[in-house]
């Protein structure tokens, strides 16, 4: 396991993810401790993007549940029909929202994010088992290059499950 994340300074998104892509995968290799592997990854990319909220949440007793998340404290349990991250469970697909505030339902856990991605994360049997959620402070902040980098990360996830 690598003991540190080597980044290049640059704003750049997509250089990153490609740069710490291979990183997590080594990362999370040969631990087989989910929760430790997830607070792991959302760890290194809090720190290689300096998101302002990372985490995941895992599909437990019939609602989105709260995981290993890195940033200020968080709503714990999400219906399958609110909010972004609901919304992402029951279409199977990426979301991205570029401002909250015009998302119906949208689940403000921090009146500071203003905008919002949320991917599916798939188990072998192709049920969503988990989303990843990633919330900026700035408007209009997330654009394919974040859906495309962020689902390198998502496949690295599926591999665990
Ligand atoms: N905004 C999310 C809720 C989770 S927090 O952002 C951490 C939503 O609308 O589902």
């Amino acid at each position: 396991m690598a003991e540190s994340l080597f980044v290049t300074k640059t704003s750049d998104r997509k250089k990153i993810y490609n740069e710490i892509a291979p990183q997590i995968a080594a990362l999370v290799e040969g631990e087989t401790d989910l929760t430790a592997n997830l607070a792991n990854i959302t760890a290194a990319l809090k720190e290689a993007l300096e998101f302002f909220w990372i985490g995941f949440y895992i599909v437990k007793e019939n609602q989105l549940v709260l995981s290993a998340f890195q940033g200020s404290i968080a709503c714990t349990r999400i219906d399958f029909d609110k909010g972004v991250c609901g919304h992402c469970y029951t279409t199977r697909q990426t979301i991205v929202v570029s401002d909250v505030e015009e998302f119906p339902g949208h689940i403000a856990c921090s009146s500071l994010s203003k905008s919002e991605i949320v991917l599916p994360i798939f188990d072998k049997n192709g049920e969503v088992a988990m989303v990843l959620d990633v919330d900026s402070d700035k408007p209009n902040d997330f654009s394919e290059a974040d859906a495309e980098g962020l689902q390198m990360i998502v496949k690295i996830v599926e591999e665990l499950i």
